[in-house]
């Protein structure tokens, strides 16, 4: 057998896993996200999913990586053959996520690229969603950008695992955590801010419904990347020798703190600078450019945050790819390169109608009432993600066993001292509390297409 590659050292593998989590999901969706359920019920729900069921299922992932030492749909198979649709329910999923990932990775894009013509300067809140509105109404730019976006990533996963993702991960990361702090601070400074800090942390509880729930359930799953088999995949990467106890820990504490961050540079900004909280999809870009704009050196910090952003975006695109092709290359032997081109074809031309969802094609609808960016999103975050974690969950809790999963964890002399706890979550409360909430998202996902 081929030897695999293997992380070069456990801080890749974070760095990686990492920045598979931390990406636009953090940055961009987070705070309109919180800003269109709700504000603090919806932080506070998204708080006790992420402790409850993402941290538990995340261990899950990755043990059941590091057990199999294969990617997702073999790390299904090998343990029950008849599980495998897990992994191929993941790599549909990956193609539809990308697809609309890289149109607003495109977005980002188009606006590095006028941050660095220096047209962004105003706080103006009319101008700035001027700016994004002609952006939503120009197909040729939106279609070019999201071009541009994939075929790095392209390029990035040509390249192969450790080259590409480790090493740039290692400054970037960092770099980019220092920067959303620094625009945290001057948002939250602004006059009028406290409202929005408000917003943010004091939840109103007649604002927590069942859609709500389902948001931030889907956010979640989005936002760590588990429910498609990235860390699955990236877990098998991973050698029998280290501790998988503390990465499972550590990925869901750097996501969110990202999250949360971004929130603040984001929300407070909005109410002290009478933006509009409940914006959806524009949110940072007609918010953060404002913020730049009060800063001193503001230009400056506009063009590289923007390029972070970028980067982390595209530290989350490869991931995804990655588990499409490892399918292909892995499970059905095709050639990697070939496969990668043909795999990004279809991903930029299922992205198309996405990228003009916003503008010119807002209202042609496949189904139902959604137009295709909102298609991909509720069908990703609110459908295939959350019953790809209910399928984990299940498969880890009474497939596998807990108890072997424990074993598993346990072989690299570590104690897992919340093990019978982390068993009984992932055997009983996260299967039932997904279900609880899934049953919703297909209500609501059915009754938006009829
Ligand atoms: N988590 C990433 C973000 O927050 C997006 C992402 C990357 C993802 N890989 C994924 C989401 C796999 C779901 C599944 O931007």
């Amino acid at each position: 057998m081929k030897k695999r590659d293997q992380w070069s050292s456990k801080v890749g593998f974070i760095l990686a896993a990492a920045g598979s989590a931390v990406g636009l999901g953090n940055i961009w969706k987070f705070p309109y996200t919180v800003g269109m359920n709700g504000g603090g019920a919806f932080v506070l729900l998204y708080f006790i999913f992420l402790i409850f069921v993402g941290t538990p299922l995340m261990l899950a992932a990755i043990t059941l990586g590091r057990k199999t030492q294969l990617s997702v749909f073999g790390a299904y198979k090998s343990i029950d053959h008849r599980w495998s649709f897990v992994g191929a329910l993941g790599v549909i999923c990956g193609f539809f996520i990308l697809a609309f990932y890289s149109t607003v990775g495109g977005w980002i894009l188009y606006y590095f690229k006028n941050t660095l013509l220096g047209t962004l300067k105003t706080t103006d809140p009319n101008i700035l969603g001027e700016m994004f509105t002609q952006l939503m109404n120009s197909p040729k730019k939106l279609i070019l950008y999201q071009f541009i976006f994939l075929f790095i990533t392209m390029i990035i996963v040509l390249k192969g695992i450790t080259n590409g993702i480790e090493k740039a991960s290692k400054i970037m990361m960092p770099a980019l955590f220092i920067m959303l702090i620094m625009i945290a601070i001057r948002s939250v400074t602004l006059k009028g801010s406290v409202d929005g800090i408000r917003f943010l942390f004091v939840p109103d509880f007649s604002k927590i419904t069942m859609d709500v729930a389902m948001n931030a359930l889907g956010q979640m799953f989005f936002s760590l990347s588990i429910g498609m088999g990235v860390m699955v995949t990236y877990g098998s990467y991973l050698n029998k020798k280290e501790n998988i106890l503390n990465t499972a820990i550590i990925i869901p504490v750097i996501d969110t703190a990202v999250a949360l961050i971004a929130g603040l540079a984001t929300i407070p900004a909005v109410f002290a600078l009478n933006f509009e909280v409940g914006e959806g999809p524009s949110l940072m870009f007609v918010t953060l450019p404002a913020v730049f704009a009060s800063m001193p050196m503001g230009s400056f910090f506009c063009i590289v945050f923007f390029l972070l952003v970028i980067f982390a975006a595209l530290t989350s695109s490869i991931s995804m790819l990655e588990i499409a092709i490892s399918y292909f290359v892995d499970v059905k032997q095709n050639n990697r390169t070939v496969s990668t081109i043909i795999i990004s074809i279809i991903i930029f031309i299922l992205g198309i109608p996405a990228s003009l969802s916003l503008g010119t094609w807002e209202n042609v609808n496949l189904i139902g009432r959604l137009n295709f960016f909102d298609l991909y999103d509720k069908l990703t975050s609110n459908i295939l993600l959350t019953t790809g974690g209910f399928f984990l969950c299940i498969f880890v809790g009474w497939v596998l066993k807990a108890d072997e999963a424990v074993k598993e964890i346990e072989s690299s002399n570590v104690t897992f001292k919340l093990a019978k706890v982390w068993s009984f979550l992932i055997k009983y409360i996260v299967p039932i509390a997904i279900f609880i909430v899934l049953i919703n998202s297909y209500k609501d996902f059915i009754l938006s297409i009829f």
